[in-house]
């Protein structure tokens, strides 16, 4: 297996002494109540009153600032303090933020995955049992009767969509800068946004390069959200769409024209191996010896921050309870496996992009 030497580090051996390990458990055992507690505490601004503070504050200075009861900020506090994200004097009885406190507030990548957890995850992963043995999204069922969330994006409720797309673009755009002058550097003159969403990566290429013209590939109903998200602006006449669900196998993509790279971007993660096989292969059917289709994946196994690692193989169990129940975040075994089964190989991999991204370059066999 191949792992990065942060990986290695702590996935080969015992990292903790009996305590920690002690605690860990039950921080696992009381996960939800921790996940609400530190929700609230960032929600309602309570962390942050703490950080700006001078000598921190009493529980009564909280609830005079936030207007909640005595009781409420008691257990808030208490709650903290053993979570450990507050730090308590017990002369004074003042409480300050601690380190993991000041990550909370200030890390943006934690930020978006709380709202993530939160709207969008947790109340379907009382599910997961049913998702993992039956490979279906059971969670899912909690906002509607879609097969894969993908169908049911566009009428999600607002909260939820803000924080799916808040979600899937943070880590997508943190890439897209670097992974423009990787794409470009191939001098593309077409380029196909397989799975292209809102169109966000496409009206940056265009503005990148005056002559590209892209065409995104996307299920129908996300074609028409591209549509109302780009129009108007400038470049959106060089972006065009073609709505088509790429999970049936008889449709092959689009050959109006010629295809110098075929772009996917955190795409793939959304299906199973078998379905990547087929989306691969079609793919390549449409390919020549100049084409190259460029992947855009966060694989855990290529992470240089284990809490990347972490994030990524909990993301697989969003995959598993609600997206589609049977897709997940790859390692490059996986994804390797793939790419050669469809008729392909790998030219290079570039890594370490914005928030962990590779890029894997690829040509027809
Ligand atoms: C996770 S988003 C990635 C968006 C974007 N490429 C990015 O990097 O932020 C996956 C995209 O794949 C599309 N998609 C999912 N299933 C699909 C299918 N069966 N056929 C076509 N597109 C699909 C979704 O609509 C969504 O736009």
């Amino acid at each position: 297996m191949h792992l990065t030497p942060a990986l290695e580090k702590k996935y080969t051996k015992e990292q903790l002494k009996a305590p920690e390990a002690q605690r860990l458990a039950e921080f696992i055992a009381w996960g939800p109540m921790i996940f609400q507690v530190s929700r609230l505490m960032l929600k309602w601004g309570i962390l942050d009153m703490l950080r700006d503070s001078d000598n921190g504050l009493t529980r009564a200075e909280v609830v005079e600032k936030t207007g909640l009861s005595d009781y409420a900020v008691k257990v808030l506090l208490e709650g903290s303090l053993c979570i450990g994200t507050i730090l308590v004097d017990p002369q004074t009885e003042r409480y300050t933020i601690s380190k993991t406190g000041w990550f909370l507030i200030m890390d943006p990548a934690t930020r978006v995955n709380i709202d993530f957890n939160h709207d969008v995850n947790y109340e379907g992963l009382f599910h997961l049992d049913e998702a993992l043995k039956e490979g279906r999204p059971a969670g899912l069922k909690h906002f509607g009767d879609w097969p894969t969330v993908y169908e049911g994006l566009s009428q999600l409720p607002p909260e939820v969509q803000k924080s799916w797309f808040g979600f899937d673009h943070f880590y997508s755009d943190s890439s897209f800068p670097e992974a423009l002058k990787v794409v470009f550097g191939y001098k593309p003159r077409t380029l196909m946004d397989v799975g292209g969403n809102t169109g966000k990566w496409a009206m940056q290429c265009v503005g990148y390069d005056k002559d590209v013209e892209v065409t995104i590939v996307d299920l129908p109903q996300q074609i028409a959200m591209m549509r109302e998200q780009t129009n108007g602006r400038e470049g959106a006449d060089r972006v065009h769409g073609h709505g088509m669900n790429l999970l049936d196998p008889r449709n092959a993509f689009p050959t109006d024209r010629h295809y110098d790279v075929i772009w996917m971007s955190q795409f793939l993660d959304c299906f199973s191996m078998p379905e990547i096989i087929s989306i691969l292969s079609r793919a390549a059917a449409i390919m020549d010896d100049d084409s190259r289709v460029c992947i855009m994946e966060t694989l855990w196994d290529r992470q240089r921050f284990e809490p990347a690692a972490l994030c990524l193989t909990m993301t697989s169990v969003y995959f598993t309870d609600i997206a589609n129940g049977n897709s997940k975040m790859y390692n490059t075994e996986d994804m390797q496996a793939c790419i050669e089964a469809a008729g392909l190989y790998i030219e290079h991999i570039h890594d370490n992009l914005g928030q962990g991204h590779s890029i894997i370059v690829c040509k027809k066999k």
